[in-house]
C-alpha cells in the first residue's frame, strides 16, 4: 500500500507492453486553474495518471468534472483563461512545458492527436474531405515519402472506420451524416500516424447504433494500428466494453483508478461515487426502476464542500468525510481509491 502519486505500470486489461517501458504519457500532479483569486476554480486538481504504450485508457466522470480540461492538458492546448498552476504532462518522458514551440507542434500534429468533443462540426463546408487530407499531408511532408502514399494511407484508414473511400474523398461535409463525419474526423486525426489519439466524448453525439459501431471501430483501430487510445466519456457502458484502464474524476479530483475489472468489480474496495455511477447506468434489458440516479448535484468548483467533495451525496459518509480530504491510496496491484471508508479495507487507520 502506498499513497498514490503516479500509477502502477501493469495490470489486467492493459497492453502486454505495460511495465516494460516508461509510460508514453504521464500526468504528474497536474492542476489546471481558471481565473484568479477567490472566484478561481481548479478544473483539474492534483491529478496524476500514466498511459502505457498500447493502452486504451478511459477518463470518466459527470459533466463539469474536468475531463475535457485534462484532455486538453495532454496536448498543452488548455483554452484561456485556463492555465497549468502546478505539475506537468510528459510525453515519452519529456515535459511539454520544456518543449520548444516547434517540438510541441510536431508532438501535437504527429504524436498525440486529438479528436474534439464536437469533431463532426470541424470541417470547412466548401472544402472536400480529400482537400482537408491534402492540407494536413502538405503541412507535414516528413511523414510520407510522397503525397500519394499519404492519400493511400488515408484510404486505408477510411476502410478501418467503415467508410467507402471512393464516396468519401470528394464529399463535402454536408453530404455526410453526423456519424460519418465523426469517423472521418478520427481517420484524419490518425493520418499522420500518431502514437496516441485522445478522443473527447467519441459517442455522445451519436445514436445508439452509431455508438455500437464506434466501439467496434475504436477496438479495430487499436488492434490494427497499435495506437494508444485515451478517451473521455461519461458513458460507463463504453468504458466497460473498450477500456483497459480507467480514471474516474469527481469535481476536478481523481477519485479512483485501476483496470476496468477493478472499477467494475461488484465487491471489494471501491469509491462510493463509482458504485453510484454504475448503479445509475440504464440497461437495455433492465427495468427503468433499476436505475438509481445519484442524489444531489455536482458541487460548484468555486464552493467545494469541506473534506471529501463527494461526501454531501455519499450514502456511506462518516464525520471524518466532512472534515478531511481522503488520500488516494494504492493497493498492491496499483488500484487507487480516495475514500476514507473504502480505504479502511486496506487496514490503514484514518488519521
Ligand atoms: N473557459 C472556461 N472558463 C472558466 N471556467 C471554465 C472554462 N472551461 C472550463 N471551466 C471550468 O472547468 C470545469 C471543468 O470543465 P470541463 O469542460 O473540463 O468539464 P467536462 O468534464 O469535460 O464536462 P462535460 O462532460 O460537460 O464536457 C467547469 O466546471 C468549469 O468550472
Ligand atoms: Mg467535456
Amino acid at each position: 500500500m502506498s499513497i498514490g502519486r503516479g500509477e502502477p505500470a501493469s495490470g489486467a486489461g492493459t497492453s502486454p507492453a505495460a511495465g516494460l517501458a516508461r509510460p508514453i504519457l504521464e500526468v504528474d500532479n497536474l492542476t489546471v486553474t481558471f481565473g484568479d483569486g477567490p472566484g478561481s476554480v481548479r478544473a483539474v486538481d492534483e491529478v496524476s495518471l500514466a498511459v502505457e504504450t498500447g493502452d486504451i485508457y478511459a477518463i470518466v466522470g459527470e459533466s463539469g468534472c474536468g475531463k475535457s480540461t485534462l484532455a486538453y492538458a495532454l496536448l498543452d492546448i488548455i483554452p484561456p483563461p485556463g492555465r497549468v498552476t502546478s505539475g506537468e504532462v510528459r510525453f515519452k518522458g519529456r515535459s511539454l512545458s520544456q518543449m520548444s514551440r516547434g517540438e510541441l507542434n510536431r508532438v501535437r500534429a504527429a504524436e498525440v492527436a486529438m479528436v474534439f468533443q464536437a469533431a463532426m462540426n470541424a470541417f470547412h463546408p466548401v472544402i472536400t474531405i480529400g482537400a482537408h487530407v491534402d492540407h494536413t499531408l502538405q503541412a507535414h511532408p516528413e511523414v510520407f515519402a510522397s503525397r500519394s502514399e499519404g492519400r493511400e494511407y488515408f484510404r486505408y484508414l477510411l476502410n478501418l472506420v467503415r467508410l467507402r473511400p471512393e464516396r468519401t474523398w470528394d464529399a463535402y461535409e454536408s453530404q455526410l451524416s453526423g456519424g460519418m463525419k465523426q469517423r472521418v474526423a478520427i481517420a484524419l486525426a490518425l493520418v499522420l500516424k500518431p502514437s496516441v489519439v485522445v478522443l473527447d466524448e467519441p459517442t455522445t453525439a451519436l445514436d445508439v447504433l452509431n455508438q455500437r459501431l464506434m466501439i467496434d471501430i475504436l477496438a479495430d483501430l487499436h488492434r490494427s494500428l497499435g495506437v494508444s487510445i485515451v478517451f473521455v466519456t461519461h458513458d460507463l457502458a463504453l468504458v466497460a466494453e473498450l477500456a483497459g484502464r480507467v480514471a474516474v474524476m469527481y469535481a476536478g479530483r481523481l477519485v479512483e483508478s485501476g483496470t476496468v475489472d477493478e472499477i467494475f468489480a461488484s465487491g471489494g474496495r471501491r469509491h462510493p461515487y463509482v458504485t453510484a455511477l454504475t448503479a445509475a447506468i440504464p440497461t437495455v434489458v433492465g427495468a427503468v426502476s433499476d436505475v438509481r440516479p445519484i442524489p444531489g448535484e455536482v458541487p460548484n468548483l468555486a464552493q467545494l464542500p469541506p473534506g471529501c467533495r463527494f461526501s454531501p451525496r455519499c450514502a456511506l459518509a462518516e464525520p471524518i468525510c466532512q472534515e478531511q480530504e481522503p488520500a488516494l491510496l494504492q493497493d498492491d496491484r496499483g488500484h487507487l481509491v480516495a475514500c476514507h471508508v473504502a480505504n479502511r479495507l486496506l487496514g490503514v487507520p484514518s488519521k
